[in-house]
């Protein structure tokens, strides 16, 4: 069953059915101001931080409410409802509505009663509050008076936590004021700016295009007792109070009266953010023309975004595939790329920065689409390097490169962080991601860069680089491979602090194989030589203690007993030492045929692979933490929806086209749009997992929208499946496609130069480029040379 569709044309992904089996959410804003918003207008706004910049309420694992309210009341007899669907929730059969949600910014059209409208929300370009504009048109033969309301619920306090549970000081600090139009609601108003930790703040809720007929600023007095947001009191009256709030919950409540003759159309506008009355003032003011103002507006935000991903465009036969990778997986990227693990319906603010590991793969999905601003992140992410080379954990929204303490200091560490020891794996996923920005941009001197280390010292990229890998060095363990540490790329398994995991010993190999390329072109001989002796020496070791018959094991605890034995009753099959023994280029040809077979044989799903099977259950050990979760949930063997781009990305690079391009088909949120019911959360987001067939639930996924696997299915598709693999200097196309494609095309930005790419597939291939042609001359082999590129140029490549 589907609740929508993809409206690829104008990128946008429209819900015909409000009653989607979860609220279907929408990103708006940018790092300085963030909203999101469901597909019934529920969700909530903060400045920067989700945790420490909350302005308006949610409630987290409800009913999708409150939200950005406009009520619409018929004044002839009383009727009312709202622009989106919920809160009042008129029959279905009586209201339509149709949600679309486009790169930043969501319109909500409703008709009911020969009444449309038209809700439109964003925040603009640039800016930091947020826009609601409705349009309203008459379609009935009669003359009509309507009553619009706008209800915006107010935090009392910025800290997200504090208003939800400190009621004895947050309910006691706030006040709402009517001035002009708007509703300003103060927090600590009598203090200065600052004082004993809490600060002062203003927000305003204002409406344009309109005279506020009556207003209101006590939540309670707005809804009345156990009306609920459907049945507010102030509907059912026709008007507000003029009740404002002083030692309660604040609310912005303003209403309106319009008259609508046969077919007119108004425009309103409401404005919402944290801002000095000045300001709000001169906020309201700039849409006096409501319709000017917010077309423009909406015009420079679908440039700004529809410019970005304009920087790879695909054309295949498959538009479920083409829709992910063009418009939603795209955006997807950006938004994790943006709002880490902080701000969604699942992540309610607490983690106040970027967690390491997960940050640096994020830069990745937005490599091929914005060098520049990824390169940025990669800066901030080096300068959370220790000088030990390590990465911190968590390098928080405050972060102060050179003074930050370290988990060398637990007691320092630990006041700010709760994690406070290292992981094996943070710093070395920096490997793959500088690498890629360099491929991508063309900018080698990056790596002559001079960034500090977050607790003191400072170096180039280079030198950060080689001290991750010393960092890999300086914890060898018994077998010869990088000790656990805390953790690995699994929060839920624990080797010992002596354990090895094969995982990260991928990792150590691949980076080591990067570094090399880095070394190269520095002419750094000696230290090609020390890699050249330990990445063998690494390689042996992981071959003569990690291969088991027709797989990787996961690892080797601190006892000495393995982890993902193929004679362990449990956990006997795990999926990502497969695919990174292909990925990192350990496994040889045949292992790496071997270890994708087997997970193909037994981790697959109609739904893509799990990561481990069959789950923890009666044979756990101290360290498999995911015995916590069900059977096949989460890293107890769910299909863990990170882990498919790793997959997708090791069959492409074996030239199997055909599995790489099914694993995407298995996982992609676009493929189960006609199972919404089935997968529950959005047909446009990847989640973090998906329930396995150990689940009476199988196919549901979960934690919408921030996970990594935005940015490794990407990459699994652009690099992997389309196979656009830039290198130091220049681009190779080695495209591993389903058999049954016969051409397609790409159009693509390298470099700052235009690649129109057109594949053709005479003979079915599911893998591997044969020829590649640049402005009509055959090239020898399948690699463009950066410098052989002209601004604009024609490549064709023949499978
Ligand atoms: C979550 C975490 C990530 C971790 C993964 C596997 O996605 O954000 O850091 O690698 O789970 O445990």
């Amino acid at each position: 069953m589907n609740y929508g569709y993809f409206d690829e044309q104008r990128k946008e992904y429209v819900i015909t059915n409000p009653a989607t089996p979860a609220p279907w959410a929408n990103y708006l804003g940018d790092p300085n101001y963030g909203a999101i918003i469901s597909n019934n207008a529920g969700g909530y706004s903060f400045v920067k931080s989700g945790a420490n910049g909350r302005i308006l309420r949610y409630r987290f694992n409800d009913c999708d409410d409150p939200g950005r309210y406009i009520y619409i009341r018929d004044c002839a007899d009383g009727d009312f409802w709202s622009a989106s669907w919920q809160p009042v929730g008129k029959p279905l059969s009586e209201y339509k509505s149709e949600c679309r949600h486009g790169t930043a910014y969501t319109t909500i059209s409703a008709e009911y009663r020969g009444i449309a409208s038209e809700a439109l929300y964003y925040v603009p370009q640039g800016k930091t509050y947020e826009v609601w504009k409705l349009k309203v048109t008459n379609t009935t033969e009669e003359n009509k008076k309507l009553g619009i309301f706008g209800y915006a619920e107010f935090t009392t306090d910025n800290n997200y936590s504090q208003d939800q549970v400190n009621l004895q000081y947050t309910q006691f600090i706030t006040r709402t004021y009517y001035r002009d139009n708007r509703i300003d609601m103060t927090i600590n108003e009598r203090c200065r700016e600052e004082y004993n930790g809490s600060k002062r703040a203003n927000r305003f809720f204002g409406m344009a295009g309109a005279d506020v007929v009556s207003y209101c600023g006590d939540k309670e007095n707005f809804l009345g007792l156990y009306n609920g947001y459907g049945k507010p009191q102030a509907l059912q009256d026709g008007k507000c109070n003029n009740v404002l709030n002083y030692n309660a919950n604040p609310c912005g409540a303003l209403h309106t009266e319009i008259e609508l003759a046969p077919g007119e159309t108004r425009e309103i506008l409401f404005a919402l953010g944290q801002k000095e009355p000045e300001e709000a003032i001169e906020i309201l003011d700039s849409y006096k023309d409501v319709k000017t103002a917010t077309d423009n507006e909406l015009a420079q935000l679908i440039n700004y975004w529809h410019g970005k991903l304009a920087n790879f465009q695909i054309d295949t036969p498959d538009a479920n595939f083409n829709a992910m990778i063009n418009t939603w997986n795209a955006f997807q990227c950006f938004t994790t790329f943006v709002w880490s693990r902080a701000a969604s319906f699942s992540y309610c603010g607490e983690r106040n920065g970027y967690g390491f590991r997960d940050t640096v793969q994020d830069i990745q999905g937005i490599l091929h689409l914005d060098p520049e601003m990824a390169k940025k992140q990669i800066r901030l992410m080096l300068s959370g390097q220790v000088h030990n080379g390590a990465g911190l954990p968590l390098v928080t929204y405050d972060h102060n490169p050179g003074h930050e303490a370290t988990p060398e200091e637990p007691e320092e560490y630990a006041k700010r962080i709760d994690h406070n020891t290292y992981r094996a794996d943070d710093a070395l996923w920096l490997f793959p991601t500088v690498k890629k920005y360099i491929a991508e941009s063309g900018d080698i001197d990056f790596l002559d860069e001079v960034i500090p280390f977050a607790n003191k010292d400072e170096g180039t990229v280079y030198e950060h680089l080689k001290r991750a890998i010393s960092f890999s060095m300086n914890h060898m363990a018994a077998h010869g491979m990088p000790a656990g540490l805390s953790a690995d790329w699994n929060d839920c398994i624990k080797m010992g602090a002596q354990g090895e995991s094969t995982f990260v010993s991928f990792q150590l190999y691949w980076a080591m194989k990067i570094m090399r390329t880095f070394c190269e072109h520095k002419n750094d001989e000696l230290y090609i030589k020390y890699l050249d002796t330990e990445a063998e020496k690494l390689y042996n070791n992981i071959h003569a203690n990690c291969w088991d018959e027709d797989r990787f094991i996961r690892g080797i605890r601190d006892n000495g007993i393995k982890v993902g034995a193929k004679a362990d009753p449990e956990a006997n099959m795990w999926l990502n030492p497969q695919s990174w023994s292909v990925i990192s280029g350990v496994a040889t040809k045949e292992q790496a045929e071997a270890a994708l077979e087997s997970t193909w044989r037994e981790l697959n799903t109609p739904y893509g692979a799990k990561l481990l099977s069959p789950s923890y259950n009666n044979h756990p050990f101290d360290g498999s933490v995911m015995i916590l979760f069900n059977g096949g949930t989460k890293e107890n063997g769910a299909i863990f929806s990170q882990s498919q781009g790793w997959l997708i990305f090791a069959e492409a690079l074996m030239g199997h086209g055909n599995r790489a391009f099914e694993y995407f088909k298995e996982t992609s949120p676009s493929y189960m749009n006609d199972k919404a019911e089935i997968r529950k959360i959005e047909p446009y987001a990847h989640g973090q997992f998906t329930e396995s067939t150990e689940s009476p639930f199988a196919g549901r996924s979960h934690v919408h929208w921030l996970t990594g696997t935005a940015s490794t299915v990407m990459v699994g598709c652009v690099e992997g499946i389309l196979g656009m693999r830039p290198d130091l200097n220049g681009l190779e196309i080695n495209p591993s496609v389903p058999s049954d494609w016969k051409e397609f095309g790409i159009e693509r930005t390298f470099r700052g130069k235009k690649l129109h790419i057109k594949v053709e597939n005479p003979n079915g291939s599911q893998g591997g480029a044969r020829e590649v042609w640049l402005n009509g001359e055959k090239l020898e082999g399948i690699y463009i040379p950066a410098n052989a590129m002209l601004d604009e140029n024609d490549v064709k490549v023949i499978m």
